[in-house]
């Protein structure tokens, strides 16, 4: 889908994203993962940090993502990794909601970062912008 003129790209309706599943998508040329999990959509850079491994097929639980490869989660909110052999963050994007129900519209942003210490339960907001 195209951006918006605020730059976030529809990606899915929030229906579409199940509760604790991964949901892969290409935005902008960007492979992202969508995960709706503690409240909120989350949305990170579909790669391990440690390799370039798909997250999307990882497992996630109590706010982290899991990669299927040797381990490392992540936790959703940050990007960062809780446990070795992961050293780095994984970088988390904007997402936007257009609603609370079930058919509103699940937009991300891959040029825009969140706060690392943002309140998990409100909508995913914007804050910083990568140069
Ligand atoms: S590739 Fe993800 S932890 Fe090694």
């Amino acid at each position: 889908m195209s951006p918006r003129p605020d730059g976030f790209v529809p990606v899915c309706t929030l229906g579409q994203l199940q509760e604790d599943t991964p949901f892969a998508a290409e935005v902008e040329g960007v492979s992202v993962v969508l995960v709706r999990t503690c409240g909120a959509v989350h949305a990170l850079h579909n790669a391990c940090s440690h390799a370039d491994v798909a997250l999307s097929e990882g497992e996630v639980d109590d706010c982290h993502i899991e990669c299927w490869l040797h381990g490392s989660r992540f936790d959703v909110r940050t990007g960062n990794p809780d446990s070795l052999p992961a050293l780095r963050p994984v970088p988390v994007y904007a997402v936007h909601l257009d609603g609370d129900t079930e058919d509103a519209t699940v937009s991300v942003n891959t040029a825009l970062t969140q706060a690392h210490d943002r309140d998990p339960l409100a909508a995913a907001v914007p804050v910083t912008q990568e140069g």
